[in-house]
C-alpha cells in the first residue's frame, strides 16, 4: 500500500464514522473509512449524490466531527481538537473550496481573500494583507478583478477568488466540495487546471467531484459509496484513469 516511503502520510482516517441524528434513528454517512493520503497528491473522490463525500470532506475540513474513529492531519490528532483549537486549526492549515463559492457579497475580491488572514492574525498590516491578496489573485490568474465585488465577475472567476481565498494562510492541503459543479464544462477545465498547478507547486488537494473527464486526471481517484471507500487506485496515465473512472460509474 505505501509506494511513498520517501514520506509520512499527511492524513491518516482510521475506522472513520459519522452518524447523523434523525428522528428515525442514527442514520451513518461515513462507515469506517481507512485510509492515507500523501503529500503532493491529488486525489479525487467519486461517488453518486448522498454516498457521503460533503461528509468527509467536512471531517477533513474539521468543519464537522467524527461520531467514532481517528483523524490524523500533519501529525495532528484532529478528533481529539477542542472546539476552539479545532477553529484556530482550520483557519491556518486547511483550504477549504465549496460548490457555490460563498465569497462575502459585501466585500471586493482582495478582501474575501483577506479575510482569512485578519481572523489568524496572519501576515500583519491591512497593507501586507492586501499586497498578499492580489498576489493570490495574480497566482490565479485574475489579478485585475481584486477590486470589484464578486457579483461583478463571472462564475469562473468567483470560484478563482474562493480559490485564493483558500490558499490565504499558505494551507498544507486543500479540500474542495465539488468545486466545478456550477461552472461549464469550458470554466471547470479552467479551474482545475488551477488545482493542477497548485499540486505542481507541492500542495496536496482532496476534491469530491461528479465530473468523470476530470477525475480522470488526477493521481488517485477514490470511490465512495454507502459511507465506505469501495475503490482506491492510482492511474498511470489520464488515458487508464479514463477507463478507470468509466469502470467505476458503471
Ligand atoms: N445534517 C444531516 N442530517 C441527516 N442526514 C444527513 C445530514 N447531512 C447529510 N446527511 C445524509 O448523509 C448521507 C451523505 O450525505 P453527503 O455527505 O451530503 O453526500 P454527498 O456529498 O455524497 O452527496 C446522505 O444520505 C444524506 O442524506
Ligand atoms: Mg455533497
Amino acid at each position: 500500500m505505501n509506494d511513498r516511503n520517501a514520506s509520512e502520510p499527511l492524513i491518516v482516517l482510521r475506522g472513520l464514522k459519522k452518524a447523523y441524528r434523525t428522528p428515525a434513528g442514527d442514520f451513518y454517512a461515513l462507515k469506517g473509512i481507512d485510509l492515507k493520503i500523501w503529500p503532493g497528491e491529488f486525489v479525487a473522490l467519486l461517488g453518486r449524490s448522498g454516498a457521503g463525500k460533503s461528509t468527509l470532506i467536512n471531517m477533513l475540513a474539521g468543519i464537522d466531527r467524527p461520531t467514532a474513529g481517528e483523524i490524523w492531519i500533519g501529525g495532528k490528532a484532529i478528533h481529539r481538537m477542542s472546539e476552539g483549537k479545532l477553529t484556530q486549526w482550520r483557519g491556518r492549515e486547511v483550504g477549504v473550496v465549496f460548490q457555490s463559492f460563498q465569497l462575502m457579497p459585501m466585500l471586493t475580491c482582495a478582501q474575501n481573500v483577506m479575510l482569512p488572514m485578519d481572523f489568524a492574525n496572519c501576515y500583519g498590516t491591512p497593507r501586507r494583507q492586501y499586497a498578499r491578496a492580489c498576489e493570490l489573485l495574480g497566482a490565479v490568474g485574475i489579478a485585475e478583478h481584486a477590486d470589484k465585488l464578486p457579483s461583478a465577475v463571472s462564475g469562473g472567476q468567483r470560484q478563482r477568488v474562493a480559490i485564493a481565498r483558500a490558499l490565504a494562510n499558505d494551507p498544507v492541503f486543500l479540500v474542495a466540495d465539488e468545486p466545478t459543479g456550477n461552472l461549464d464544462s469550458r470554466t471547470a477545465e479552467a479551474v482545475f487546471d488551477v488545482f493542477q498547478q497548485l499540486v505542481a507547486a507541492g500542495k496536496t488537494i482532496f476534491m469530491a467531484t461528479h465530473d468523470r473527464d476530470l477525475a480522470a486526471r488526477v493521481s488517485r481517484v477514490l470511490h465512495i459509496e454507502d459511507g465506505l471507500i469501495v475503490e482506491d487506485m492510482r492511474p498511470a496515465s489520464p488515458a487508464e484513469g479514463h477507463d478507470l473512472v468509466a469502470e467505476m460509474e458503471a
